[in-house]
C-alpha cells in the first residue's frame, strides 16, 4: 500500500436529494429532518392529509428545499408520478427511504383475513418494491445511489399475534438482498434497517387501544437490554449512516437497531390465547 491516505469525509448530505415515503410521521419524519440537517433536499410522500406538507415546512425552516406529495405508496401510478415530480423540482434522487408501513389489524395466523393480509403486504411490500424500482431506474443510470427499506425486528424474528406484519417485514429482507444483487454492479446499495419497539405515533396509537398501554410500554422497555425502547432519532441515525457514501461497502444487509434485544434468548412471553387458556 502506498500513497496519501484520504481523511475521513464525515457524514454529509450536501448537494444530495432524498425521497422518503411515510415522511409525515414517526421514523420517516425524523429521517427527513435528519437528512435535511445533514444538507439534503427532501421529497416526502405520505397518504395522511397534510402530513407531508407539515414535514416539508419543517424542512424548509432548516434552509433546505422540500417537496410534499400526498398518496398511497402501494399504488404504482402514485409512486411513478411522485418520483417524476420530485426529480423535476429537486433533481435526481440520491437516496430513497421506504418508511411508510402499516401494522394491519394484528392477530394470529388462524384469525387473519385475506383482506388484512393483502392490505399489509400491499403497503409494506408492494410499496417498498415500487420505491426501490423507481429509485433504481434513475440511480443505475448515474451509477450511484442508496435505497433503504424499513423492515423490523419482526422481520428478523417473529412476534406472536402479528402474522401479516411479520410476514411482510420478513419479505423485505430478501427484497433488499435481491435488489442489492441486481444493482450491485451499478454501484447502487439496497439495505434494510430493522428497528425494535420505537416510540412513534404508530406505537402510541396501538398502545392507546389497550387498557394497560402504559404498563405494556414499561414492560417493553424493561425487556430490552438497554432498558429502554428506541426513539425515531435512533432509527434515523442508522438510516443516515447506511444511506451515506461512507457506508458504500454495505449492501444487501439487515441492520438491527434494537437496544440489544436481538442478543438475548430469554424474552419469550406466552401469547394471549395461551395465557387465557391457563
Ligand atoms: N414504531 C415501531 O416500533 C417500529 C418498529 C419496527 C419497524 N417499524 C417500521 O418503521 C416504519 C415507520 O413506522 P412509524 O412507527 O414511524 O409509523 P408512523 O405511523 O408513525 O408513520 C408512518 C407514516 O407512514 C404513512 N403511511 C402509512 N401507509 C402509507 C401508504 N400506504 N402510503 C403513504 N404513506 C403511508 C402514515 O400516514 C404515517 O405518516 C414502518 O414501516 C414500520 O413498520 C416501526
Amino acid at each position: 500500500m502506498s500513497g496519501a491516505r484520504e481523511p475521513f469525509p464525515g457524514l454529509s448530505y450536501h448537494g444530495k436529494v432524498a425521497f422518503i415515503t411515510g415522511g409525515g410521521s414517526g421514523i420517516g419524519r425524523e429521517t427527513a429532518l435528519t437528512l435535511a440537517d445533514l444538507g439534503a433536499d427532501v421529497a416526502v410522500l405520505d397518504w395522511t392529509a397534510g402530513a407531508a406538507d407539515e414535514t416539508a415546512q419543517a424542512i424548509r425552516r432548516t434552509g433546505r428545499e422540500a417537496v410534499a406529495l400526498t398518496g398511497d405508496t402501494g399504488d404504482e401510478k402514485t409512486v411513478v408520478e411522485a418520483f417524476a415530480t420530485a426529480r423535476s423540482v429537486l433533481g435526481e434522487i440520491d437516496v430513497a427511504v421506504a418508511c411508510a408501513g402499516v401494522l394491519g389489524a394484528g392477530g394470529p395466523v388462524f384469525e387473519t383475513s385475506v383482506e388484512d393480509f393483502e392490505q399489509v403486504m400491499g403497503v409494506n411490500v408492494r410499496g417498498s418494491f415500487l420505491v426501490a424500482r423507481e429509485a433504481a431506474k434513475g440511480m443505475r443510470k448515474r451509477r450511484s445511489g442508496a435505497i433503504v427499506l424499513l423492515s423490523s425486528l419482526d422481520g428478523l424474528q417473529a412476534e406472536h399475534g402479528m402474522f401479516s406484519y411479520c410476514t411482510s417485514k420478513g419479505a423485505l429482507l430478501n427484497l433488499a438482498r435481491a435488489a442489492a444483487l441486481d444493482l450491485a454492479r451499478d454501484r447502487v446499495t439496497v439495505n434494510c434497517v430493522c428497528p425494535s419497539v420505537t416510540h412513534t405515533p404508530l406505537l402510541a396509537g396501538r398502545l392507546a387501544t389497550l387498557p394497560d398501554g402504559d404498563e405494556i410500554l414499561a414492560s417493553y422497555a424493561a425487556r430490552h437490554p438497554l432498558g429502554r425502547v428506541l426513539t425515531p432519532r435512533d432509527i434515523a441515525a442508522a438510516i443516515a449512516f447506511v444511506a451515506s457514501p461512507i457506508a458504500n461497502g454495505i449492501t444487501g444487509a439487515a441492520i438491527p437497531v434494537d437496544a440489544g434485544i436481538g442478543a438475548t434468548w430469554d424474552n419469550y412471553r406466552d401469547p394471549p390465547w395461551v395465557a387465557a387458556a391457563g
